[in-house]
């Protein structure tokens, strides 16, 4: 089968593993597609940074390199609206599928770009956008499609819940365990899209929007985050048996206007025995309540370069089989990759 090409927009953190499991399993990976899965180019912004990937595949022209006829497959990984949301565009309009960590240009702009693809007929994937490696878009659009969502709440910002966890386990304030944070890698330089809750906000319009079958975006979010929490306010929660975690939560209401959804952020007292409360450091987790599933709950590394390469290149691999076999194609490969133990080997 002619090979997949794939165009990567952007090469931090999560670029850079991106490329690199492309090329470290690039055999696996095309007996899981189908079809070889070939890096056309990588848009960077400075070409002269020292980066592990042949440099002729470097450019910085990315508008250039989503139009390339060869390209079938755009992966956004530079953040933020602009670029991204034209550069998206152009590459749904032009027929291309599209994987996106983009947290900020999604939660504003799903219904726009969603609308794009549906028109292209290719797909717009975007699970690393919230809680980095842990699948919780796809067990919402997909696994839960036949379900009543009634509401979804969870950590899903792992700088804050690593502050919010070292002041609960020190004893320390704020402005010290921020400080740390960022001693430690946790925390950004400008680390005010965590502490104020913006990107939990952002999170949390994507995750109530599919959840809801709905358009939230992060303006309809109220918001409060973390940075008026103190060393007092822990304390005073341990007295209760309880401790403070950033919470995203949406769920079902039901007013006076009828039912509708509510989306907000904010430091939330949460019992010892809640099984958010012992999800602890850089970790996130989702509870997912459903009329028939129940609750669900869906936990691990939100964050971090390897785990949310992980959640772009399944999103990868399922673009490039759909493109590989027409439309959307089969869940799983018939490729045998390895022999079954016995219980002997075990
Ligand atoms: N700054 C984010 C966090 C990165 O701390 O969770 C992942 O979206």
């Amino acid at each position: 089968r002619p090979a997949i090409g794939v165009a990567v927009l952007g090469m931090g953190n999560v670029g850079a593993e991106v490329v690199r499991i492309l090329e470290e399993n690039a055999d696996d990976l095309r007996a899981r597609v189908g079809a070889p899965l070939e890096i056309r180019g990588v848009a960077v912004r400075d070409l002269s940074k020292p980066r592990k990937i042949d440099s002729a595949l470097l450019t910085t022209d990315a508008a250039a390199l989503v139009a390339r006829d060869d390209v079938d497959i755009v992966v956004e990984l530079v953040g933020g609206i602009d670029p991204a949301r034209e550069l998206i565009r152009t590459a749904l309009t032009g027929g291309k599928s599209v994987v996106s960590a983009n947290k900020a240009l999604l939660a504003d702009y799903t219904g726009e770009l969603a609308g794009a693809a549906a028109d292209a007929k290719v797909d717009l994937y975007f699970e690393a956008a919230v809680a980095g490696a842990i699948p919780v878009i796809r067990p919402l659009m997909q696994s839960l499609a036949g379900d009543k969502v009634e509401r979804v709440a969870g950590i899903v910002n792992g700088t804050t819940n690593f502050i919010l966890s070292a002041m609960d386990e020190t004893g320390a304030g704020y402005d010290e365990t921020l400080a740390e944070a960022g001693r430690l890698g946790y925390a950004e330089a400008d680390p005010t899209a965590d502490v104020g809750g913006y990107d939990a906000a952002a999170k949390a319009a994507i995750l109530a929007s599919i959840a809801f079958h709905t358009r939230v975006t992060a303006a309809d979010v109220y918001r409060e985050g973390i940075t008026e929490v103190t060393a007092d306010d822990l304390a005073a929660a341990k007295k209760f048996d309880c401790t403070v975690k950033l919470l995203a939560i949406c769920e079902r209401v039901v007013g006076d206007g009828g039912e509708r959804v509510s989306a907000r952020v904010y430091p939330a007292l949460v019992p010892l025995s809640h099984p958010l409360a012992s999800v602890n450091g850089a970790f996130n987790a989702v509870v997912v309540e459903a009329e028939n599933a129940g609750r669900l709950m869906f936990y691990g590394q939100g964050a971090g370069g390897a785990p949310t390469a992980s959640a772009v290149m399944g999103d990868l691999v399922m673009a490039a089989r759909n493109k590989v076999h027409g439309g959307r194609g089969p869940l799983e490969s018939t490729y045998a990759e390895l022999p079954v133990a016995s219980i002997d080997d075990v």
